[in-house]
């Protein structure tokens, strides 16, 4: 029989994407988001390109009731809760609104799930959570320490749903770690489409690639690595759908085993740097980047990236997709919608 899956956040950046993949994998699924952040339009995107439609319910995952409503309008098998709020500056000038989202949100989701017997999660976090780290690459057990609000309200929901999956009979979920996500549907119809000025790398040089912005500032050439940038592991967002796809898979096929939440790194394993990065986007786009050389951002590590092993030994899960492919793919998207989805 079908299995359906709710989404949570399924209408931005990776929640699209997550929920193309579980469509043609065969799952179906309800869209739950109260699109702060994103556009139906995404939904409408995955819909003609899955010829699948996906349910798609308006709502705030803070409001109970509207989570009743769903959870009784539709028979969950599994929820992955993507929605929630992202940007490191705004978490540390706006913490409240972090908690609020991020953590309250979280436990309201999962109380819904209680009220209604749905016993399987799998929860969007980040390598984030593992702050300044010692020693690379970074296995599920380094040691954690993040360095803002935002990183702090997702360390504290990891928490959350191991302590309530350990203590409640049935339960079974799993923590996803994700490193760096880039790229995008390699139809070009679905994509990151940044509201107002972007904070990550990738969103900002596709942005100076269509023109509606001057130059990269490339933030630090004097880390510790080979060209001075700092090292991060991207990987492709279809990579990181198919990963939601193993995990449900995972949580699913293995009912009787006993209550646990494994946590699990998606990256590739590979770092690239800055400079790198900007070299494999002018290849991708065939015309050369501005960019200049300024000071580094407060707040950022010098190296980051993924020891990918668990994910593989668990999931039998591995990264497709390389940088090139990656530039090139996100290319597609912005190029062919420069305003994003407006
Ligand atoms: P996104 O902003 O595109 O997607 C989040 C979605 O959640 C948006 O559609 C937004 O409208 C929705 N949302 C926000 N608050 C909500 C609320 N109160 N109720 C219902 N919906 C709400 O971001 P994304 O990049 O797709 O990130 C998805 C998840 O992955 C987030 O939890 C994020 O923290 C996590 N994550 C993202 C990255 C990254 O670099 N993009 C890295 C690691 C982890
Ligand atoms: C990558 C590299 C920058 C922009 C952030 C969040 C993290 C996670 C992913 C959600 C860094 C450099 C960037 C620019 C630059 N999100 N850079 N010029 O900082 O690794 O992680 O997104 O969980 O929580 O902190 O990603 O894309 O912002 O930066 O030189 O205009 O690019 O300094 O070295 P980051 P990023």
């Amino acid at each position: 029989m079908t299995k359906t899956i709710l989404a949570t956040g399924g209408a931005g950046y990776i929640g699209s994407h997550v929920t193309l993949e579980l469509l043609t994998s065969g799952y179906e699924v309800v869209v739950f988001d109260n699109l702060s952040n994103s556009s139906a339009k995404s939904i409408e995107r995955v819909s003609r390109i899955t010829n699948g439609a996906p349910h798609f319910i308006e709502g705030d995952v803070r409001d109970a009731s509207a989570l009743d409503h769903l959870f009784e309008t539709f028979s969950i098998d599994a929820v992955i809760h993507l929605a929630g709020l992202k940007a490191v500056g705004e978490s540390v000038a706006h913490p409240e609104r972090y908690y609020d989202v991020n953590v309250a949100g979280s436990t309201t989701l999962f109380n819904a799930m209680f009220r209604h017997n749905v016993k399987h999660a799998v929860f969007s976090s980040s390598a984030t959570v593992y702050g300044e780290p010692e020693t690379m690459p970074l296995t599920e057990s380094s040691p954690t320490g993040p360095l803002n609000p935002y990183g702090a309200t997702k360390l504290m929901v990891e928490q959350i749903l191991q302590d309530i999956t350990g203590a409640s009979p049935g339960w079974r979920s799993m923590i996803l770690r994700y490193f760096n996500p880039v790229g995008a549907h390699v139809s070009g119809e679905i994509g990151e489409d940044p509201l107002g000025f972007p904070n990550n790398l990738f969103p900002f040089i596709a942005q100076v690639a269509t023109g509606h912005r001057d130059l990269l500032q490339i933030f630090g050439d004097d880390y510790n690595t080979a060209d001075g940038t700092a090292i991060r592991d991207y990987i492709h967002v279809m990579d990181l759908a198919r990963g939601h796809v193993k995990a449900i898979d995972y949580l699913l096929a293995n009912e009787s085993k006993e209550n646990s939440t494994p946590i699990v790194n998606l990256g590739t394993g590979v770092g690239s740097s800055v400079k790198e990065v900007l070299i494999a986007w002018e290849q991708a786009c065939g015309f050369p980047i501005k960019s200049e050389i300024t000071a580094r951002r407060a707040g950022d590590v010098q190296i980051s990236y993924a020891d990918a092993q668990k994910a593989k030994e668990l999931l039998g899960w591995e990264t497709l997709y390389d940088l090139p492919r990656m530039c090139k793919d996100h290319w597609r998207w912005q190029k062919g919608n420069p305003e994003g989805y407006r």
